[in-house]
C-alpha cells in the first residue's frame, strides 16, 4: 500500500538546549521521520531573543527572527514549539498560538505546573493540542505512558526520580566523593540544569513536574503551592556515608499516594531509599518513576531526564503523535474530575533518619530518646561511633514509622535542650516497610 504523506509546518521559539537538539533532529531526521510516520515536518522559522548570538548549527532557508507573534500568528504554520521556559512570555506565546488555532508543543513544567489551568482551557475551547512530554523526564515517554499505555487502570500511587541535576548531584557525591558545587557545576556545563538551578535543588523543578504527573494520573486539578517540596541544598557527605552504612541511597523523590477519590498526598523531599528499591541505583543524570496501576500492578520508566537529545526526542515524539491525533479530531485524555485534596505533611507518615551532634557528657542520649518516646516514636537502630575526648559526637538514629506532627513535636523539645548542638538532620525513609511491636 502506497502511504501518504502530510505536509506539517512548524515554527520552533527558543534555540537554546533543547531548541537546538529539535532543529536538529528535524532537520537532519527529517527523512527518516517521513519514512517511519507519514508525516513531513519542515521547519519553516524559529525565533530566538538574541538574533546576533552565534548558533552551533546552521538555520539556512529557514526564516529566523525576536518576534514570537511572527509565528504565533502566522496561518501557514501547524505547530508552534515553545522552548524559551519562564512564565510571562512563554504563556503569552502559548495562550496566543493556540489562539490561532496551532498545537503547541512545550518542554515548560514551571509554566504548565504553576498556570496549566488557564491554559488547558484555551486549549479545550480552541480544540488545539497541547504536548508536555518533554516537561518530565527528559527522553522518556512517561506520559505517553500515563495516558496511553496505563489508560485502562486506576493508577494508586507512583514515585519518581524527576530530576536529572539532583540525580547526578547525588550521585557524583556518592560514588566520586565530587563537592556539591563542583557536581552542580558539572550539571549546569551538561545542560542538565535549568537557567536558574536554585529551581533544580531546591526541589521546585521536581514539584512542577510531580504536578503534571498527579494531574494525568489521578485526573484531577493540582495546586501546585500545596504540594511539600524540600531540596538537596543541606545533603552532606556525612549523611550519603551514614545511608550508604546502612544500606540506603539518598534520593530526591516526588511520591504520590492515592487515598480516595479525591484526596491525594504529593511531597517532594529527599529520603533514604532502600538499596533494594527499584528506584535506588538509578544513578546520574537518569530518572525513573515506578507507577502502580490496578491492572498492571508496577510499571517502572527509565532513562535520561535531562540534557539536548533526549528532550529534543521527547518534543518530536509530542510532534508526530498531535500530527496523528489532530487528524483525527479526538480530543483525548482531558477527562478532569475536580480538585486534588491534598494532604498536608503534618498529617503524613513516615520513617525517619535523624542526625543529631550530642554534648559529649551523661545524660544526652537517655534525654533525646525519652523527647521521642513521650511522643510514642519508636526507635528501629541508634548509631554513636566511639568518641574519647571529643566535646560532641554525632548520633543517627532510625525511626519507625510515625506522623509528622509527632515528629515535630518531639524535636521542638529536644532543640531546647543545651546537649544538643546545632540543628538536627532530618530525612525521611522510603522502600523499606517495618513496624514497632
Ligand atoms: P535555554 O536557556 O538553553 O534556551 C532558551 C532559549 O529561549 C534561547 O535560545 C533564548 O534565546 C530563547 N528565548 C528566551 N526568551 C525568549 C523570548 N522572550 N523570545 C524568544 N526567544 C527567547 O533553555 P533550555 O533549552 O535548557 O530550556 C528550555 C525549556 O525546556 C525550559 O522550559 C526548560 O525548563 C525545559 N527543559 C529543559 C531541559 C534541559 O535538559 N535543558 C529538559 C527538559 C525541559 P537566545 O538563544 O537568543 O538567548
Ligand atoms: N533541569 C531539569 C533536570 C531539566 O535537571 O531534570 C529536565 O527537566
Amino acid at each position: 500500500m502506497e502511504k501518504r504523506k502530510k505536509i506539517i509546518n512548524v515554527g520552533l521559539i527558543g534555540l537554546g538546549t533543547v531548541g537546538t537538539g529539535v532543529a536538529r533532529i528535524l532537520l537532519k531526521k527529517r527523512r527518516t521521520i517521513l519514512q517511519n510516520t507519514g508525516l513531513d515536518f519542515r521547519l519553516k522559522k524559529v525565533c530566538v531573543r538574541h538574533l546576533k548570538k552565534r548558533r552551533p548549527i546552521s538555520l539556512k532557508g529557514i526564516e529566523v527572527t525576536d518576534q514570537p507573534k511572527k509565528l504565533t500568528q502566522d496561518a501557514s504554520l501547524q505547530q508552534i514549539i515553545e522552548l524559551i521556559g519562564g512564565l510571562g512570555p512563554a504563556e503569552r506565546i502559548i495562550r496566543e498560538a493556540l489562539e490561532n488555532d496551532k498545537d503547541v508543543i512545550s518542554a515548560n513544567k514551571a509554566l504548565f505546573a504553576e498556570r496549566g489551568v488557564g491554559i488547558y482551557q484555551v486549549s479545550k475551547r480552541t480544540r488545539n493540542y497541547i504536548g508536555l512530554e518533554a516537561a518530565v523526564c527528559g527522553g522518556i515517554p512517561v506520559i505517553q505512558g500515563i495516558k496511553e499505555g496505563l489508560a485502562s487502570s486506576r493508577i494508586d500511587q507512583f514515585y519518581g526520580i524527576l530530576n536529572g541535576t539532583c540525580n547526578y548531584i547525588l550521585s557524583q557525591m556518592s560514588k566520586f566523593k565530587t563537592s556539591y558545587q563542583d557536581a552542580l557545576e558539572a550539571a549546569q556545563k551538561k545542560g542538565y540544569a535549568e537557567q536558574d538551578p536554585t529551581l533544580d535543588v531546591n526541589g521546585s523543578d521536581t514539584a512542577h513536574k510531580l504536578a503534571i504527573l498527579a494531574r494525568l494520573a489521578f485526573k484531577l486539578e493540582i495546586d501546585y503551592k500545596a504540594i511539600h517540596c524540600e531540596g538537596i541544598e543541606g545533603i552532606t557527605a556525612e549523611d550519603i556515608q551514614y545511608a550508604s552504612e546502612m544500606g540506603y541511597s539518598i534520593k530526591l523523590l516526588a511520591i504520590a499516594k492515592r487515598h480516595s477519590a479525591k484526596s491525594i498526598e504529593l511531597r517532594v523531599h529527599p529520603a533514604l531509599l532502600d538499596g533494594k528499591h527499584l528506584l535506588a541505583n538509578i544513578a546520574g543524570v537518569n530518572n525513573g518513576v515506578l507507577i502502580h496501576g490496578d491492572e498492571t500492578g508496577e510499571v517502572l520508566f527509565y532513562g535520561k531526564g535531562a540534557g539536548e537529545k533526549p528532550t529534543a526526542s521527547a518534543v518530536v515524539s509530542d510532534m508526530i503523535s498531535i500530527a496523528l491525533l489532530s487528524q483525527s479530531g479526538i480530543m483525548a485524555n482531558e477527562a478532569i474530575y475536580g480538585k486534588a485534596k491534598i494532604s498536608k505533611i503534618s498529617s503524613v507518615e513516615s520513617r525517619y533518619y535523624l542526625r543529631f551532634q550530642c554534648a559529649n557528657r551523661s545524660g544526652v542520649m537517655g534525654s533525646l530518646t525519652r523527647s521521642l518516646g513521650r511522643q510514642g516514636i519508636s526507635l528501629s537502630s541508634v548509631k554513636q561511633p566511639e568518641v574519647q575526648h571529643a566535646k560532641s559526637a554525632p548520633v543517627v538514629i532510625l525511626t519507625h514509622k510515625t506522623r509528622e506532627d509527632k515528629l515535630r513535636r518531639a524535636l521542638k523539645k529536644i532543640q531546647s535542650s543545651k546537649g544538643i548542638k546545632g540543628k538536627p538532620v532530618i530525612l525521611r525513609i522510603e522502600g523499606r516497610e517495618d513496624s514497632a511491636v
